[in-house]
């Protein structure tokens, strides 16, 4: 298992360093500055609200966590992220990721509270990370101008 795992590192740190010796090659996104602050923003309570996730589903709160997810990163957070003004700035499959990104989220929050009754931790985690892989298909592919 230890070899197995330093293996897998040892090939991420070889796959990172071809990557950053070919530059970036993320799509620039071009959006107005106060645009591009609002969207960071977003952003940075993402990740809070993920962090928060994590923190309540170590706490078996597994309701919280769903309140967390559903009204921050879920459907419900879209009208409060302004996310319809910022959709137009984006490149189609970008949209789309950002689109798979908050079903994901509302998915994670009736997970969590099924796990409420369940206590199915493994279950809830799963469908987290289900969340987090659209952070990292977006962040792989754009990044603001
Ligand atoms: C639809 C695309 C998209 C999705 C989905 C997305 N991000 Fe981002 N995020 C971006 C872009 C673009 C940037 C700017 C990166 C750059 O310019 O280098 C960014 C930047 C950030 C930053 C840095 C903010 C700052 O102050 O500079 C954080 C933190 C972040 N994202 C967290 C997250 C988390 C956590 C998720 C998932 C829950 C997520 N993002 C999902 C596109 C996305």
């Amino acid at each position: 298992m230890q070899k197995l795992l330093t293996f897998v590192l040892a090939g991420l740190l070889v796959a990172s360093i071809a990557f950053a010796a070919e530059g970036d090659s993320r799509v620039a996104i071009e959006m107005p500055a106060m645009m591009q602050d609002h969207m960071r923003a977003n952003m940075r309570d993402h990740l809070l609200a993920i962090n928060e996730i994590q923190t309540l589903l170590a706490a078996g709160q597994y309701d919280a966590a769903a309140d967390v997810a559903e009204n921050r990163i879920g459907m419900s957070s879209l009208v409060a992220h302004g996310a319809s003004h910022m959709a137009g700035f984006m490149p189609q499959a970008m949209q789309d990721t950002g689109t798979a990104m908050h079903q994901a989220a509302s998915r994670f929050a009736v997970i969590s509270q099924e796990a409420g009754v369940t206590r199915d931790l493994t279950r809830a985690l799963g469908a987290l990370s289900q969340v987090t892989q659209q952070c990292v298909a977006c962040h792989a592919g754009y990044r603001l101008k």
